[in-house]
């Protein structure tokens, strides 16, 4: 656990998590897994700036996505994959077709959801995969009462959901109500985690996601099978932990 005294702090942190993978990877080209969300965007900014001033470079590597909605083509305005482009790897020296998520608009969701597995194991694995969490410690769209064991996946997306979606989609009724979204299991066979969040609103998740019980209520505390996992938060976000 790193509790870091602001955003930028916080940044850095999950930056050098990424550079080091990309240095160790050298050769082959690492693996990245990527969150979308407000959370891992301070570190994206990061890596941009670090790429054009440093020369810092992700040629050769390999990304994938955590989830995309249901019905959205990739190039919709809220698909995340055109999230990851706008905020981070249009930025940088990655190829664009090794930017891998889920297709929304895949005829067969089921069948996407198990190629998407596949194409992961494929690659070799994630050597790092960085995540957020939801104030009800869902982790990608696990929400609570999901399988710890389960791998990528249609989800239906509740309605407190959809309602939060609401505001990036002009009316409730333009809000995909499925996603495709890594399972836990899926998330933990990557080889080294950061879970990066901040304020307040995350403290009870976070607290869980430390030192609660291993339950399908708190699907991020299924994390705590994983050997190796660094928490990057701000001292709001840790302000539940004893
Ligand atoms: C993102 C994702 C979500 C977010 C979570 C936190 O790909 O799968 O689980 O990580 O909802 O979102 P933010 O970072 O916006 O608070």
């Amino acid at each position: 656990i790193h509790i870091v005294a602001d955003a930028s702090e916080g940044a850095k942190a999950v930056a050098d998590a990424i550079e080091s993978t990309l240095r160790g990877a050298a050769g082959s080209g690492a693996v990245l897994g990527l969150a979308t969300g407000s959370s891992p965007v301070p570190a994206y900014t990061e890596l941009i700036r670090r790429h054009r001033e440093e020369g810092l470079s992700f040629a050769g590597s390999r990304a994938f996505l955590l989830d995309e909605y249901v019905g959205l083509a990739a190039g919709h305005e809220q698909s995340y994959h055109r999230f990851i482009r706008e905020n981070f790897t249009s930025h940088i020296d990655i190829d664009d077709a090794a930017v891998v998520s889920p297709d929304g608009s895949a005829e067969d969701p089921a069948a996407e959801a198990a190629a998407y597995d596949e194409k992961i194991r494929e690659a070799g694995g994630v050597d790092l995969q960085i995540l957020g969490i939801g104030s009800n410690g869902h982790i990608a769209f696990n929400e609570p009462g999901s399988s710890l064991a389960s791998r990528t996946h249609v989800v239906g997306l509740t309605q407190g959901t959809i309602q939060d979606n609401a505001r990036f989609f002009g009316d409730v009724s333009e809000v995909p109500v499925r996603a495709l979204s890594q399972g836990l299991g899926t998330i933990r066979d990557a080889r080294r985690i950061v879970l990066t969040a901040s304020g307040e609103g995350k403290a009870a998740a976070v607290a869980q996601l430390v030192e609660g019980a291993i339950s399908a209520r708190w699907p991020a505390t299924s994390l705590q099978l994983h050997p190796e996992v660094l928490v990057v938060i701000d001292e709001a976000a840790a302000s539940q932990l004893e």
